[in-house]
């Protein structure tokens, strides 16, 4: 025997190089705290399928305790022997409890049932943080679209002028997706509250151990119909690792925005110093890092998800080694989101908005024009006309080189005559944002709604 969880038919260890490539240690000690619950767990239904008595289940019980303190404290930590977190841990609970008691917790599990276990919990934690930061991330962006009603700014599609909106308005646009991706974790954590125990290494177990029984001691909501499935499948995986990267996705949007709106091209904001950094040898310069590092970990993100269904492509069934790849892609993706989010916040609560600067810009580049086809068709003109007209308004107030409220009505007059000059009432940056007041809308009374909804979400996730 070498030592290893599966040495009997062994006469020879391992070499070192296949040694090296088979450790997990070092990312899969994250498991532990949830190896050792799913443990105590086990040795519950092992005592009621009669394999354990009463006093052997107690003294179990307190060396896992024991053990798991000790996991804690950092004072039992992997030797170089251990292949992963669960040999570690049968070694640690046999060196506390004695090889006779510490041999029989094994009895009806398989490694293979318990990581895929373990994931699933390790990940129900991860996520419930991650949307946490998320949703102070979101509170943040509604703080600020609350804390600047009626500031408008210019609304852009291909980074053109477009039509101008509320600062609020545009806020949300970006709090939206977050709530949506906080949506996402709820519905990915009802496929992940699955538990995988009790299936062994592929087949289910003999031993008359209930799997039902050690899902609800876990928390789980149910446990797996099929052990194949349940010990081969990690669709729970990448579907956590396509939501991480889809919060990033949105976070880089988010930050690209933050980007452009600091550049004294544009001017409409200006960093607090505390979410901003310098330049070794231009003193005049104050970076957006924090959004830029949003953006750039948007691709990190993307990267970790396929590469996880790359991995996970064509395997066959059940268990196959490649899926010790796993981990590290999604916990990879949760460290990052922990970084990140949380610097998102600070930055987007510290914004000092410019709300002259935005109101100046809001009307540049004829954003008005739509209003005037608008106003046409609400006088009985054909859109298709009123576009026409509207856009020879255009024409002329850029020959003349002067904004479209600046034409005369003489002017207006000559390129319709249905353009009386009743026209001005929407030919300011207000009045175009109070008309778009249906479902949806920028004008002030569709942003507080959606401002108070987002709100109450927020409180109630
Ligand atoms: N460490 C492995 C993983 O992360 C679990 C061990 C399964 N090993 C085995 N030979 N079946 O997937």
């Amino acid at each position: 025997n070498t030592g290893a969880l599966w040495g009997g038919r062994f006469a020879d260890g391992p070499a070192e190089a296949m040694a090296a490539l088979s450790k997990s240690t070092h990312f899969d000690w994250a498991l532990a705290p949830f190896d050792i619950a799913a443990s105590q767990a086990h040795a519950r239904v092992l005592n009621r399928a009669g394999l354990l008595t009463d006093a052997e289940l107690l003294d179990m019980l307190n060396g896992l305790d024991r053990l798991l303190d000790d996991v804690v404290a950092g004072t039992f930590v992997a030797a170089p022997s251990d292949e992963d977190v669960h040999g570690a841990l049968e070694r640690g609970l046999i060196e506390r409890v004695g090889p006779e008691l510490g041999g029989r917790l094994r009895a009806g599990r398989s490694r293979n049932d318990q990581v895929a276990t373990l994931f699933r919990m390790w990940l129900r934690a991860a996520l419930r943080r991650v949307g946490a930061d998320v949703l102070d991330l979101a509170a943040a962006l509604v703080g600020q679209a609350a804390a600047n009603p009626g500031v408008v700014m210019p609304g852009k599609t291909h980074l053109q002028a477009a039509q101008p909106v509320l600062l609020g308005h545009t806020l949300m646009a970006h709090a939206q997706p977050l709530l949506r991706d906080v949506a996402r974790i709820v519905d990915a954590d009802r496929r992940l509250a699955v538990s995988p125990y009790g299936s062994g290494a592929l087949a289910g177990s003999s031993l008359g151990l209930d799997p039902a029984a050690i899902a609800a001691d876990l928390g789980f909501h149910s446990a797996a119909d099929n052990s194949i499935d349940a010990t081969s499948s990690r669709d729970f995986a990448a579907e956590a690792a396509f939501v991480l990267a889809m919060i990033g996705v949105d976070m880089s949007r988010l930050g690209e925005d933050v980007i452009l709106w600091s550049t004294p091209e544009f001017g409409y904001v200006t960093l607090a110093d505390a979410w901003s950094t310098g330049s070794s040898i231009m003193p005049q310069k104050k970076n957006p890092d924090v959004a830029e590092l949003a953006r750039g970990k948007a691709g990190r993100l993307i990267g970790n998800l396929s590469g996880l269904l790359a991995t996970l492509k064509a395997q066959p069934l059940a268990y196959n080694r490649d899926l010790q790849e796993d981990k590290e892609p999604v916990f990879d993706s949760v460290a990052q989101l922990e970084l990140v989010l949380p610097a998102m916040t600070g930055m987007i609560a510290t914004l000092t908005f410019h709300p002259e600067r935005m109101a100046e810009l809001a009307p540049a580049g004829y954003t008005l024009a739509t209003d005037i086809a608008e106003w046409l068709v609400r006088q009985g003109i054909p859109f298709r006309v009123a576009h026409e007209v509207a856009g020879a308004c255009v024409r002329e107030a850029e020959t003349a080189g002067v904004g479209l409220d600046e034409l005369t009505d003489a002017q207006f007059a000559a390129i319709h005559p249905a353009l009386t000059p009743q026209v001005r009432e929407v030919l300011t940056v207000a009045g175009s944002i109070e008309s778009r007041n249906a479902l949806g809308g920028t004008a002030s009374g569709q942003v507080q709604r959606q401002i108070d909804v987002a709100g109450a979400t927020i409180e109630q996730l």
